[in-house]
């Protein structure tokens, strides 16, 4: 279910579209990219960067939150996640708990075949283990 953004969650979205460019993912093909709002125009980009060992992988998400944390910031306000066009890209499962260590009710924008999807991260993982239970 697709939903019309607001202009400040489109920007982010077209932002995380941006980074996507960046993706490294020669081996699923699979280019996904991040942005994170850290407040005050502050915004932390990730793209998935994959590997020959597959499983070392890291997601669009994640690395968009490394990347704050090492320039000093620590509240996230929202995230946009732009996957391949036309594809369902909402945040893995261990995304969502990384995520969930800052600020479990954050907004998160994402695409499904449709468009975008504005939810909450509440939404996303309900009870979550974080430090703010
Ligand atoms: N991926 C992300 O970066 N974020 C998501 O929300 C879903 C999956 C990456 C991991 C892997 O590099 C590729 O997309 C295919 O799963």
């Amino acid at each position: 279910m697709s939903t019309t953004l607001s202009p400040e969650l489109d920007e982010l979205l077209s932002a995380a579209r941006d980074a996507r460019e960046r993706a490294y993912a020669p081996y699923s093909n699979f280019r996904v990219g991040a942005a994170l709002d850290a407040g005050d125009g502050n915004v932390f980009f990730g793209s998935n960067v994959e590997n020959a060992s597959y499983g070392l992988s890291i997601c669009a998400e994640r690395g968009a939150v490394v990347a704050a944390i090492a320039a000093g910031f620590r509240r996230f306000d929202a995230i946009a996640v732009a996957g391949p066009q036309g594809e369902l890209t909402s945040p893995c499962g261990a995304c969502r708990q990384f995520l969930a260590e800052f600020n479990p009710s954050m907004t998160v924008v994402y695409t499904d075949r449709d468009g975008p999807v504005a939810t909450t991260l509440a939404e996303l993982l309900p009870h979550s283990f974080n430090p703010f239970v």
